[in-house]
């Protein structure tokens, strides 16, 4: 028997995005009621992980002009820029309400907030408590949503599919993890907040929960994901397990050395200029990338990586800013990085792209909304700024909240036996996928097969066959997914299928990535080509669009919103 919930509006996801969401909508209507779904408990979801910071003008030589122009410089001029002057401006509103709602940002000897410096940034402007930002924030999140009992919240649950009738979100059908059954969420809005979709890669900061829910349930429903080629990595991975090593700590004044010894991004032009360790990320990488290529890399256990150096930090400045970082070192690597440096080498960290949205987080299906690492608002163009992310999460989550909080209130109630119908279908198809026994194919195989083609052609570095390869492949696993053979058919916590809805999620990501960078002819931001390594803004000044379509990707484009900052070469 199915079992269906009514609120105003869903939320799909409880991280950062999701919980400023829910917040903001409360606020501006008291007595709306808000579903909170996630398949975590929310003070697991992957904005805890965040390390180093949350970005917003705070100091007397820093301005909202050069918080925009080094946005848009380090998106490479595919940023929109009404949306990144929206963003500044609110900045730090948002995080100044976030201490109000009890953050710990670090305090200068003057009580003033502590900012530090990050890549890309023309000054000090990213905000931090120690290097647990997530953590912190998450928590005074979590902490405030408490206090509104118009907030409900449905932990461990699993959504499966939106409910869309007669062209508009009714609300999603999800899966309970915990006792196997399905239930039927009627909402007039539903804002899609479910984090990235790092998990495609083998070698990645993210946590296996990121595996592209949210981008899948709207693509499926025919909603455009944007500029998906661009996927961002760190420069500073540990290696074995990818676990983030922040930028907060070159902020802090770390320097990258080679095999040599050598402070290679001074030493050799790998285009970064004056900016050294603080340049952008994607530079950065890269940088990586060609010396180990040049045989300047650190042989290690882990096979080649750079060295990342804080010896001349001192304890008890580490301790004080990085107590994590050193932990973590000492567990992972066993490194103790007062005494030595770290190892590290590019991962996969953030997806630029996501659900194509507007300023205001609405996609093109009514009612529908995203925000955080799963839309695509395009603040962040061909490149994100660390710490523009934890920032984009509370501005835009809360802006989504508003608006769709507003569209519910003039929109009419579902037919609810369409709802249910659809909902009925939909749990018949995961009860089959439940006792599926008979198929070829494994989880683990398929996602095996999917890691080694993105990593080999949606890299750090691309070419056209290479691209072309993971086009094929992708799709090919994709259409192989239908011959997935479970184990385990039982009802509680059945990861096994959890795993299988996840890896469908991600194989449909995947294959949008791939596609979306076989079809961009040329180097931007994230997506470098060695085949094309020269921006072409004459025929390619534009957002790449993919949505599914008759039962496989389409590609179309969309404008760029360009403003007073016209596209220059991108110089450090
Ligand atoms: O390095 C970091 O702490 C990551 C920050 C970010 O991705 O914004």
């Amino acid at each position: 028997m199915l079992e269906i919930v009514e609120h105003d509006i869903v939320i799909v996801g409880g991280g950062g995005a999701g919980l400023r969401a829910a917040i903001a909508a409360v606020e501006a209507d008291p007595a709306a009621s808000v579903a909170m779904i996630s398949k975590v408990y929310p003070m697991r979801s992957h904005t805890v992980s965040a390390e180093g910071g949350a970005a917003a003008v705070a100091r007397e030589d820093d301005n909202f002009e050069m918080h925009g122009y080094d946005t848009v410089k380090g998106s490479d001029f595919l940023g929109d820029q009404d949306v990144i002057q929206y963003f500044v401006e609110q900045a730090p509103r948002e995080l100044t309400r976030l201490e109000h709602w009890g953050c710990p940002w670090s305090r200068n000897e003057d009580g003033s907030v502590a900012t530090r410096a990050f890549g890309g940034m023309s000054t000090k402007r990213t905000w931090y408590a120690a290097d647990k930002v997530g953590f912190h924030m998450l928590h005074a999140l979590f902490q405030h949503s408490l206090r509104f009992d118009r907030i409900v919240r449905y932990d461990e649950q699993f959504v499966t599919k939106l409910v869309v009738v007669d062209g508009a979100v009714r609300g999603v059908v999800a899966l309970d993890v915990r006792e196997g059954n399905m239930r039927l969420f009627l909402g007039r809005a539903v804002i899609l907040t479910t984090g990235g979709a790092g998990k495609i890669f083998p070698f990645t900061t993210n946590g296996n929960i990121k595996t592209g829910d949210g981008m899948a349930l709207a693509y499926r429903e025919g909603v455009a994901l944007k500029d998906m080629e661009f996927v961002q990595y760190h420069p500073t991975g540990l290696p074995g397990t990818g676990i983030l090593i922040t930028e907060g700590t070159r902020g802090e004044g770390a320097y990258l050395k080679n095999g040599r010894g050598e402070r290679f991004l001074i030493e050799y032009d790998h285009g970064v200029g004056h900016k050294a360790e603080l340049g952008p990320r994607d530079m950065i990488s890269r940088a990586i990338i060609r010396e180990m290529e040049a045989g300047r890399g650190v042989e290690s256990e882990w096979g080649l990586v750079v060295h990342l150096d804080l010896t001349h930090i001192g304890e008890e400045r580490i301790m004080s800013k990085l107590p994590m970082v050193r932990e973590l070192c000492q567990i992972y690597v066993h490194v103790d990085p007062v005494h030595e440096p770290i190892p590290v080498r590019p991962v996969v960290h953030y997806m630029m792209g996501g659900v194509d949205v507007d300023i205001d987080g609405a996609t093109s299906l009514p009612g529908l909304y995203a925000a955080g690492e799963t839309a695509c608002a395009s603040l962040n163009g061909a490149n994100r700024l660390g710490s523009n992310s934890l920032t984009e999460c509370l501005v835009f989550g809360a802006r989504a909240g508003q608006h769709a909080i507003a569209f519910a209130k003039g929109s009419s109630g579902a037919n609810q036996s369409a709802c249910q119908d659809i909902a009925e279908q939909e749990s018949a198809r995961i009860e089959s996928l439940r006792a599926r026994k008979g198929g070829s194919e494994r989880i683990a195989g398929l996602r095996a097969e999917m890691h080694h083609s993105m990593e080999t052609g949606c890299g750090v570095y691309r070419e056209q066959d290479s691209m072309d390869d993971t086009v094929r492949k992708t799709t090919e696993l994709r259409e192989r997914y239908a011959a997935l053979k479970l184990e385990d058919d039982s009802r509680v916590f059945n990861t096994e299928l959890i795993a299988a809805l996840e890896l469908g999620n991600m194989l449909l990501v995947a294959e949008a990535v791939a596609v979306s960078a076989s079809h961009r002819h040329e180097s931007r931001g994230a997506h470098a080509r060695r085949d094309q390594p020269t921006r072409d803004d004459q025929n390619f000044l534009y957002h790449t669009l993919c949505h599914w379509d008759s039962g496989g990707p389409r590609l179309d484009r969309k404008d760029v919103t360009l403003g007073k900052w016209e596209p220059e070469e991108r110089k450090y």
